[in-house]
């Protein structure tokens, strides 16, 4: 279970960042009183335009930012005072994260489930199993720099899984993906969160929050506008499909702030 209770996250904000946001603030409130609760076997999907809080309250969840107030607990432990106990639940994963280049899957595979102290034969069963399922069985030996960007994401996604960790936390799933390997991903999503995992995913897309996640929460301007599942956010806006929902509530909410 993740359990975000009235989560503020403030940057401080540098000259460079104050021209990018074109404001004069020197502070940016990037995540505003976010309270959610995300449970095993969903798919939780938070919903919202460039900037609106996301990947803030990914990081704040993956113990990699510090919330300014408010708190996050994950599988009962708190983000800020047992963040050990939290890395053992969660892996991480974003399109950012790159293995080194020079190493091959297998070795990758190899030397992180060591480093999570797990057994030799259960580290050789996991990786069978996830190198078949995204077909990096004929790669494993290759270097990471030779492989298509394709099979370095689903290699990259294969080692953060090597732990088996119980809450998958994923900052735009498919995002420079094409839709063979993107489709691969989803359904892998899919596939552990039948498995009874919880897996939250940031997404701006709407056809992929839409077909995937099992709840969706609506972030703008780094608050959570509404959450529910598809039909409890179309009836909630007299909506057609989630992008007119979304165009709905960001109209109203957008406006506020100015
Ligand atoms: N390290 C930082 N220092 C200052 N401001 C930041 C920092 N990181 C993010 N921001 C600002 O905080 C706001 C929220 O950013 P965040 O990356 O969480 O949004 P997002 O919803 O993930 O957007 P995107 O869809 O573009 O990934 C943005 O205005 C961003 O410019
Ligand atoms: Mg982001």
């Amino acid at each position: 279970m993740i359990e975000i209770k009235n989560l503020t996250k403030v940057y401080k904000l540098n000259k460079k960042k104050m021209m990018e946001l074109r404001t004069k603030e020197t502070t940016k409130k990037a995540a505003n009183d976010i309270t959610l609760t995300a449970r095993p076997g969903e798919i939780y999907g938070l919903l919202g335009p460039n900037g609106a809080g996301k990947t803030t309250t990914l990081r704040c969840v993956a113990t990699l930012l510090t919330p300014t107030e408010g708190s996050v607990s994950v599988c009962g432990y708190d983000t800020v005072k047992q963040p050990d106990k939290v890395r053992e639940s969660i892996c991480f994963l974003t399109n950012e994260i790159k293995l080194d280049p020079h190493f091959s899957p297998k070795y990758l595979f190899q030397f992180f489930g060591r480093l999570h102290g797990i057994d030799e034969a259960t580290i050789e069963a996991r990786r069978k199993e996830l190198f078949e399922y995204f077909d990096i069985t004929d790669f494993e030996n290759k270097k990471i720099e030779e492989l298509s960007t394709g099979m370095k994401q689903k290699a990259s996604i294969a080692v953060s899984l090597v732990h088996d960790p119980k809450v998958v936390i994923f900052d735009e799933p498919t995002n420079g993906l094409d839709i063979i390997t993107a489709r691969n991903v989803t359904d892998l999503l899919q596939k552990l969160r039948d498995e009874g995992k919880l897996v939250i995913i940031s997404t701006h897309i709407m056809s992929e929050a839409e077909k995937l996640c099992d709840r969706i929460g609506i972030i703008i301007d780094g608050k959570k506008i509404t959450e529910g599942t598809l039909p409890e956010l179309l009836a909630e806006t007299n909506a057609a499909d989630l992008e007119d929902a979304f165009f709905n509530l960001y109209k109203v909410h957008h406006k506020e702030e100015k």
